[in-house]
């Protein structure tokens, strides 16, 4: 897949469409959410991930809505803490009020609770699908057994898993493993855990005229792997969007998915 548009998406299992670049906002808290979110949706990105533990859905909700674009253009993604399993559906109510909306796009089991898969809570997921309070469900940091788990007891496989994902943790049989699932891979962390002063990312950011996190950032979109950046200065939020005007040789490409062996 090669992305040419900032808002290209991928398509997930159940047929809701994830934008493939989202503004990352763990660690911002009070003005820091709020201005950060604000700025990524003026510079242009339509899709932001929270989560309850991140403690700023009030204020990615007050952005959203202050930007003036329409709930429908916006996609969100929160999560339910693990300490939270068998408490799910108060959760996410929660999550709905202090975000300020009627239904989030997607949303996560943050970590496997206790370190195991629990079908008990995936079912709570399914059932708030199937109320319209969610339009897609996932998981994230869930290993393939534990996916398969979920499979196994509910025939639902989620849309997503979301884990730590960069060049330099290019993993061909996770991808392959995912995608034969349909499980959409979605990256966080993809420029604190790369090493951007790296010479073979420098290299290819000098031939584009890019910087290193540009590279890596395309490098997640021709895959039709979302990343999701974040940063707290709006000169690195525009930075971090400016990913679609160049594009990666199969041979670049290839490279960058080297530094993962
Ligand atoms: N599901 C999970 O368990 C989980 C775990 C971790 C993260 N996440 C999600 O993924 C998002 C992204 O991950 P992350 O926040 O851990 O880290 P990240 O986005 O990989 O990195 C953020 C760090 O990189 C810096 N940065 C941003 N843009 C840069 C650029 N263009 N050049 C150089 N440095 C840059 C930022 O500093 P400045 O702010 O100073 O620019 C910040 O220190 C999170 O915000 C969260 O939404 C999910």
């Amino acid at each position: 897949m090669t992305a040419r548009t900032s808002q290209e998406g991928v398509r997930l299992s159940d047929g809701v469409s994830i934008p493939l670049i989202g503004f990352g906002t763990w660690q911002l808290d009070g003005d820091d959410a709020y201005n950060g979110a604000r700025a990524a949706l003026d510079i242009g990105y339509r899709h932001i991930d929270t989560a309850t533990a991140y403690d700023n859905e009030d204020k990615v909700g007050a952005a959203v809505r202050d930007s003036g674009i329409g709930r429908q253009d916006v996609f969100i993604t929160t999560k339910c803490p693990p300490g939270n399993a068998g408490r799910e559906a108060q959760t996410l109510d929660a999550s709905l009020k202090a975000l300020g909306v009627d239904f989030v796009d997607l949303w996560l089991v943050h970590w496997p609770p206790n370190g195991e898969a629990r079908p008990e809570t995936w079912k709570a997921f399914i059932e708030a699908l199937e109320r319209g309070k969610t339009r897609a469900i996932g998981v994230s940091n869930y290993s393939i057994a534990q996916i398969d788990e979920l499979i196994a007891a509910t025939d639902q496989a989620p849309a997503i898993n979301q884990i730590p994902w960069n060049p330099f943790a290019f993993d061909g049989r996770e991808v392959a493993e995912l995608r034969s699932r349909q499980v959409v891979l979605e990256g966080y962390s993809p420029l604190k855990r790369s090493d951007l002063g790296n010479p073979v990312l420098a290299e290819i950011a000098a031939v584009h005229g890019k910087t290193p996190a540009q590279v890596i950032l395309r490098w997640h979109v021709e895959h039709g792997f979302v990343v999701l950046p974040r940063s707290q200065r709006r000169e690195r939020i525009e930075e971090n969007f400016d990913i679609f005007d160049f594009q990666l040789a199969p041979e670049e490409l290839r490279r960058l998915d080297a530094l993962g062996a």
